[in-house]
């Protein structure tokens, strides 16, 4: 699979928007959840349609609607900020939630919780984090969900380090990565340059 990188002027302005250091929690999170709805439009471009037929108050023609069922799994705790935009576009989507955190010292993926919608086995996995740094979250996510049965999976992410998406491509080559900006790389202590800081805490103004 690839990598796609949504280089649309709107998503941008708004990205530069969270990368600032001084936009505060209300505008970060309405800024994130815009640009994960704008974001859907582009994931969701390749999704089947069936044919139905529709009666217009002139007369009856041929209508469509989407044939594939539709779960977004966001990984706790960021994944959450991108939730609210992918459903006011998909209101018929179900929601599932995996918990898992990134140890500070190791950097490895830690697991604590998860929650899957009824037959996610043949639903289409949207599997939402904001940021895919070194890609251990999304490896052990996507991991987790193959076991579960998921066969379908896209990963949407907002700023992706090429260390994570080499590591996702390589582990899981099947899974296509969207994201609204590859950054430039990974500090020492595993932080997304130029990046935008840690997510989480700046969604939920915590430290
Ligand atoms: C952040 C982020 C990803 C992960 C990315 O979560 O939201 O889940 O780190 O890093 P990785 O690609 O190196 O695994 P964090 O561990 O800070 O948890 P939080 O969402 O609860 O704040
Ligand atoms: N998690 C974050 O929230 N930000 C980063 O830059 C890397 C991991």
């Amino acid at each position: 699979m690839a990598v796609i990188e949504i280089n649309h002027p709107l998503i941008q302005h708004k990205l530069t928007l969270l990368r600032n250091k001084n936009t505060d929690t209300k505008s970060f999170r309405e800024n994130l959840n815009e640009i994960s709805k704008l974001m859907t439009y582009e994931v969701t471009k390749n999704l089947v349609l069936d044919e139905i037929e529709v009666e217009t108050p002139l007369m009856k023609t041929t209508g469509y609607t989407l044939g594939t069922n539709i779960a977004v799994v966001p990984i706790l705790r960021a994944g959450l900020g991108m939730v609210d935009g992918i459903v006011s576009l998909i209101p018929t989507a179900k929601i599932g939630h995996i918990g898992v955190y990134r140890d500070e010292e190791t950097l490895q993926p830690v697991y604590y919780y998860c929650k899957l919608p009824v037959d996610v086995q043949n639903k289409q996995v949207i599997l939402v984090d904001p940021m895919l740094a070194t890609g251990g979250s999304a490896i052990y996510a996507i991991d987790y969900l193959k076991n579960a049965g998921v066969k379908n999976i896209v990963f949407m992410c907002l700023v992706a380090a090429p260390e994570g998406i080499a590591k996702v491509l390589q582990t899981h080559p099947d899974v296509a990565i969207y994201t609204a900006k590859i950054d430039q790389g990974l500090d020492s202590n595993g932080y997304i340059y130029p990046g935008l800081g840690d997510c989480g805490d700046r969604i939920f103004g915590t430290k």
